[in-house]
């Protein structure tokens, strides 16, 4: 199981990890942000020039083109078995890194360094390895778990709010399904500020619940669904999203997914309206309007697409209550209509 690493001190965490794995070479992978920002703080005279690789940014780069481009390197640099790649950047980058690494050679190591609130509490911990295909997200991948995870909250201090609030809707997802006084801290945080110590405590125990869970159940046979609540209706609202090209995030449609869900959770699990309704509205208040019109049709006909479905309709995990969640919940045509017409700007 790999290893997730809480540092203050990047540069000496990722000297100490080196040492221990022995790799033959090093090979760093970036898109072209995280090459100009994130790569002088590693500041590491193990890594040449030429191990470095860059792809260009941005989720429509999580491509099968991508991939090709980064075996091509590791090939031409003449990577062998026991390279090591280092995947420094946001989701895109960790989870086509660890895809890349875990089919080069049938699998060199790979050690994930987070660089956004988003892959740091969620892409980056747990083996979820892929790229987007045929218009599908994540739709070919593999589980491979990395030698380690290292979380640093200095590359979150220079992110934009935006990318924040990506991050922050899985927390709140980790907080509803865990409950207790990791959902209350979050609900009474109305600001992200990633200096404070209470903040950065609040992102350790969201990874550490993550871990717990994948744990459990590496491969996603049972539990490891939970972590899946308020992404059947995201996925699909982040795939209407990128096709009208709007500045949407993945936690921006987790958000919203989060208010579907729970509405869902309400009508067929007896989850606490009142509950709902405070969610809602944090939710409403922290979040940015999307502003593209919705048709509930076109949302549904995306959920039927999704990977969890299995031929019998449409799969979610609801909640019971906070910190009780049920997977595996097929719901009708109608109920999912039902809920759908809470979100804003549906038709
Ligand atoms: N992002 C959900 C999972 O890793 O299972």
């Amino acid at each position: 199981m790999s290893l997730v690493l809480f540092t203050s001190d990047i540069r000496a965490e990722l000297i100490r990890l080196l040492e221990k794995c022995e790799a033959g070479q090093i090979f760093i992978l970036m898109d072209e942000n995280t090459s100009h920002d994130c790569l002088p703080v590693l500041n590491n005279d193990k890594i040449t020039p030429e191990h470095l690789i860059v792809v260009p940014a941005g989720e429509n780069h999580k491509s099968l083109a991508s991939v090709e481009m980064i075996w091509r390197r590791l090939s031409e640099q003449g990577a062998r078995r026991d390279a090591l790649l280092i995947n420094l950047g946001g989701g895109m980058v960790t989870d086509m890194g660890g895809f890349a690494a875990s089919c080069f050679k049938r699998g060199i190591k790979f050690i994930n360094i987070p660089t956004t609130l988003l892959a740091q509490i969620d892409a980056s911990v747990g083996g979820k390895t892929g790229i987007d295909f045929n218009g599908l997200k994540n739709e070919i991948g593999t589980f491979s778990l990395p030698e380690a995870v290292i979380i640093a909250p200095c590359f979150l201090k220079t992110l934009p709010r935006r990318q924040l609030l990506s991050g922050f809707a899985e927390m709140l997802k980790h907080g509803l399904l865990s409950g207790g006084r990791h959902l209350r801290k979050l609900l009474t945080s109305r600001e992200i500020d990633t200096s404070d110590r209470e903040f950065l405590c609040l992102v350790e125990e969201s990874v550490n619940f993550k871990e717990r869970v994948v744990k459990t159940d590496p491969t996603e046979r049972g539990l490891r669904k939970i972590l899946n609540f308020g992404h059947t209706v995201g996925h699909a609202l982040e795939s209407i999203a990128m096709r009208e090209q709007a500045e949407f995030y993945h936690g921006d449609a987790v958000a919203y997914g989060i208010i579907a869900e729970l509405y869902l959770s309400v009508l067929k699990m007896g989850f606490s309206r009142d509950i709902y309704n405070r969610v809602r509205q944090f939710i409403l208040d922290l979040y940015p309007e999307y502003t593209f019109s919705l048709s509930s049709e076109l949302l549904y006909e995306r959920m039927l697409h999704d990977k969890k479905n299995q031929g019998k309709g449409v799969n979610f995990t609801l909640l019971e209550d906070i910190g009780k969640p049920v997977i595996d919940n097929y719901c009708s045509r109608e109920e999912i209509m039902t809920a759908l017409s809470v979100l804003p700007k549906t038709d």
